[in-house]
């Protein structure tokens, strides 16, 4: 369309349209356009009124992010002066929102005289998710038309708001049913011959409820926030521009919403979090897959087991409307899952996250089966019984009798080899795994496995598939534990070497912590439970290199029967009831035997050790993974290790702090372990390549 086409007159009133496909990002080019119109329709002498609108699907999905760091963010004309412009002049003009109006398009909006919205239209200021704060006046103005509480929730949270409760909050003027441009255009009208429309920077930022005293407001909130991450200064920054909009006049406000603002731009931790928002745009393309793959049709799910993970998954499946067979092959077994479930609704109910009938909707989608025949229908099949490949081949030699053709076949395997499983059907194209995490109804991250033989279709149908229940599909291929499950292995690794060297568990947890990790290696380890690595170690201990050092600490804890929270006690102890970890002196002493036995002279050890230690073991496989083409993309692994082992997001993931970092220290680093500790530490030849042409995991090439 050329500009002139985003422009009309309907009567009086001059109809202006955003429009920048995919989201109407305010990028130049488009604020020009939009500063072009807006003069042309002021100096109009036959206009009384502007509605500006979004083209397409919405108003505005916000600033350019790619632009962010670069002078055409801010380039004249701004969105700064396009809206002291609108604020300036005598016409009134009116924000048609359908779809979103997110980030600066909301601050925008803000700056109109009045905001109209269709049913379901979703205003939000979504920045902190990117590890920023609204840098466009968003601090400044909500507060004036929606007050302290509300604008704290929207902005420190991020989570958009619809129609109907923006104007119950006082966000936007009116609520259009029917066509939304004709309604707002109505709405003009009805303004014609007033004056003094509402500028929201006039406005005093509004006390709620009336007369509370905001100082003490202010302190109690920032309370709360120093008592919650460590790690994250976004919301702690939103939170004292908010506070600023009831301490200074609106000019000066508005100046230290963007100082603030630039200090966040620059930091690591924004950066970081965008590389995660183009991470995931960038993880739908799969090689080979193009986006316009043919799908097949989901609608009947089955899962096979009804242990922590299928019951998860089942969950997973019904929250999103799915009908779920869950079938399991022992009566007390799907009686247990059955249980779980049930008992799972019922707490996130009673903590008031979920209506009692959306509970009873959710459960009555899951049926439990004891007879393989009832799945024959499903469109998938996903497997989550033990995880033993004798036990997984048998389940997939039924399922291949069994299922209808095109039914595809997946499986949940934290570990084991596809396509050993998909070998033993007459349809390997169809089989795939899915890779949940534990808790599966909560954690977003699934790792989707393709086989040597999985078919596009299959993956494609898998990708979107694991989108539409709501969390991140990430592709990988096979090897020993995929891409989350083998780097892992090696900072686990590293986490035992500590012990032995001279760290207690406590130390170690507590370094990984400050760094940023959701919980450290051995408290985590007990939450998971020690007997699944103590059955993996035993499955392949036959391959174990014997040159290379072995840990026993682990071993020993398991023989003495202690596999973590279940068992009351593992690297640490734990009272009954009571999920905090206590050091443990019986575990102190197994360590410094273990010591003793492997000849090792226990020494003092830095945070500074454990954090290269636990995290270059991490990278230096991650380069390993990519190399093998087992990753498609550093980035990839970036999400996986965040979204699925509490890999601190304002640090980007491992292969993105690699970069921070430079990958000439880090291969540096590598080298040098590798000298003092031997081969587990064998440089990848991708890293040593990047570090030595001042390459990065971002840009290899
Ligand atoms: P679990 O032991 O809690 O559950 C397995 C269930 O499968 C049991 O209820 C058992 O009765 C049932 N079962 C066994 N054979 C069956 C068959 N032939 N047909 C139907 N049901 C059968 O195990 P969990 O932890 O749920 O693990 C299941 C799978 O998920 C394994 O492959 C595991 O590696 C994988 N996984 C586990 C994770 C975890 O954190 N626990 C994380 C990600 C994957």
């Amino acid at each position: 369309m050329t500009p002139s086409g985003n422009f009309s007159l309907h009567g009086s009133t001059a109809v202006i349209y955003l429009n920048n496909p995919p989201v109407n990002g305010l990028g130049h080019a488009l604020r020009v356009e939009l500063a072009t119109h807006l003069k042309s329709a002021m100096q109009n002498p036959a206009v009384h009124a502007v509605v500006i609108t979004g083209a397409g699907k919405m108003f505005c999905g916000g600033a350019d992010i790619k632009a962010f760091n670069t002078p055409m963010s801010r380039a004249e004309p701004s969105s700064r002066s396009i809206i002291e412009s609108i604020e300036s002049g005598s016409k009134p003009v009116i924000a048609a929102i359908h779809g979103n109006a997110l980030g600066l398009g909301l601050e925008f909006a803000m700056g109109c005289h009045y905001r109209v919205a269709a049913p379901g239209a979703r205003l939000g200021l979504p920045e902190v998710k990117l590890g920023l704060l609204p840098g466009g006046g968003g601090t400044q103005r909500l507060p004036r038309l929606v007050g302290a509480e509300a604008a704290l929730r929207m902005i420190t949270t991020g989570d958009p708001v619809e129609s109907a409760e923006a104007f119950a909050l006082g966000l936007v003027d009116e609520v259009i049913e029917g066509d939304l441009v004709t309604g707002a255009v109505a709405f003009a009208e009805r303004l014609a011959g007033m004056t003094g429309h509402p500028v929201t920077s006039q406005m005093p930022a509004k006390v709620s409820p009336a007369g509370s005293d905001m100082a003490a407001f202010f302190a109690k909130q920032r309370a709360a926030w120093d008592q919650k991450k460590r790690g994250f200064p976004a919301p702690r920054e939103c939170l004292a521009c908010v506070e600023a909009a009831y301490r200074l006049p609106f000019a000066e406000g508005l100046k230290f919403e963007r100082e603030r603002f630039d200090v966040l731009v620059n930091g690591v931790e924004s950066k970081a979090m965008r590389h995660l928002f183009f991470a995931e745009r960038a993880a739908a393309k799969v090689d080979g897959v193009p986006a316009d793959t043919e799908q097949r049709a989901i609608e009947q799910v089955a899962i096979l087991g009804a242990g922590t993970m299928g019951a998860g998954i089942a969950m997973g499946f019904a929250n999103a409307g799915f009908r779920v067979l869950l079938l399991e092959v022992k009566p007390e077994a799907l009686e247990r899952g059955l249980v779980n479930i049930r008992k799972n609704y019922a707490s996130t109910v009673s903590k008031g996250k979920l209506a009692q009938a959306e509970a009873d909707r959710r459960m009555a989608l899951i049926e439990g089966t004891l007879q393989y025949e009832s799945i024959a229908q499903a469109d998938i099949v996903i497997e989550a019984v033990f995880e033993d490949m004798g036990v997984k081949r048998d389940v997939f030699e039924k399922l291949d009798a069994i299922c209808k053709p095109g039914a595809i076949l997946a499986t949940n395997t934290s570990r084991l080899n596809v396509d050993t499983i998909a070998e033993v059907t007459a349809r390997p194209q169809d089989v795939i795994g899915l890779h949940f995490f534990s808790p599966a109804n909560v954690m977003r991250l699934v790792e989707v496995v393709r086989g040597k033989a999985s078919s596009p279709v299959v993956i494609a149908t898998s990708m979107a598939l694991v989108r539409k229940i709501g969390k991140l599909p990430v592709i990988v291929g096979v090897c020993d534990g995929f891409v989350g499950n083998r780097m892992v292995s090696h900072y686990a690794r590293e986490a035992e070497f500590l012990l032995e060297e001279g760290c207690t568990p406590q130390q170690v947890d507590s370094a990984l912590q400050t760094f940023g990790m959701a919980m450290g290696r051995f408290a985590m380890s007990d939450l998971a439970g020690l007997d699944i690595g103590w059955a993996s170690r035993k499955r392949l201990a036959p391959t174990r290199p014997q040159h290379l050092r072995y840990s026993r600490v682990a071993d020993r804890i398991c023989e003495m029967g202690r596999f973590g929270q279940k068992t009351g006690a593992g690297y640490y102890r734990y009272e009954a009831g009571n999920r905090t970890p206590i050091p443990d002196p019986e575990i102190d002493a197994l360590i410094a035997s273990c010591s003793a036995e492997a000849g090792i002279e226990r020494r003092a050890i830095t945070d500074e050790e454990i954090v290269e230690r636990t995290m270059y073991a991490l990278i230096n496989e991650g380069a390993k993974i990519l190399e093998e083409g087992v990753a498609q993309r550093a980035s990839d692994i970036d999400l996986i290790y965040v979204n699925g082992y509490g890999f601190p997001a304002w640090r980007g993931g491992p292969m993105f702090l690699a970069d921070t970092i430079g990958l000439d220290k880090v291969y540096a680093k590598v080298q040098e372990f590798h000298a003092k500790h031997g081969d587990y530490w064998l440089p990848s030849p991708l890293l040593k390549r990047l570090a030595e042409s001042g390459k990065t995991f971002a840009r290899p090439e």
